[in-house]
């Protein structure tokens, strides 16, 4: 990604995106400022240890403060059942993204943050919304917003199922690694002390796992 907003625009935009990532959290029944502000910290270690660029970490921080404000625009009852979502209820939640890269837009963000909005949800085989990009097609920043965003879904409670713990969560990623998340961005956010290590030892087999399909979102 390229471009790189001036110190000033960033001051300006920060307190809305705050806003909205408060607003976010509350819609979607978190802690106050618990799940987009954690998101947005782990995104940013990670954002590190890939050395990412100063502007880049500023992008991938305001995606991660609002990646689901287009939830928030919808404000679906469904959203916070606690049965699980029909297929209709599933094809209207994939609009969010697109929704929330939309609202970005109006919340001044750069062009490169609005994309990881709207690519917070791609997966590394291509089998997520809303343009079904695989690998390197998708931003390094949104593979890693996709992984650190799951994380922090399945490590807090949600009314459909009680939270996992961490090293749960980390089975899941390492699980899934190479079908959802790039293997490399979940290799690298199990070296964080954040979270803790899978008991299972990470490798993938992308052979076998690229035809896997998507069964569930698990936020
Ligand atoms: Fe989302």
């Amino acid at each position: 990604m390229t471009g790189n907003p001036s110190t000033k625009a960033v001051a300006k935009s920060d307190e809305r995106i705050l806003r909205v990532s408060a607003a976010m959290d509350e819609f979607e029944n978190y802690a106050p400022n618990q799940h987009a502000a954690q998101i947005a910290a782990l995104g940013d270690a990670l954002a590190q240890k890939f050395n990412l660029a100063a502007h880049d970490r500023i992008f991938l921080r305001q995606a991660a403060l609002v990646h689901d404000i287009g939830e928030v625009l919808m404000n679906r009852e469904y959203i916070l059942s606690s049965q699980m979502l029909t297929a209709n209820e599933r094809l209207d939640l994939q609009r969010h993204p697109v929704i929330g890269e939309q609202e970005a837009a109006k919340l001044g963000l750069s062009r490169a943050a609005q994309l990881l909005v709207r690519w917070h949800h791609e997966w590394w085989n291509g089998a997520g919304y809303p343009d079904a990009l695989r690998r390197e097609q998708i931003p390094l920043s949104a593979r890693i917003l996709r992984v650190v965003d799951s994380f922090a879904a399945l490590t807090s409670k949600r009314p459909f199922r009680a939270a996992f713990s961490e090293s749960e969560a980390a089975r899941h990623l390492t699980e899934w690694a190479g079908i959802e998340f790039d293997p490399k961005v979940v290799k690298e956010f199990l070296t964080l002390e954040y979270s803790a290590k899978s008991e299972t030892e990470f490798e993938t087999n992308q052979s076998e796992t690229e035809q896997k399909e998507p069964t569930s979102t698990f936020e």
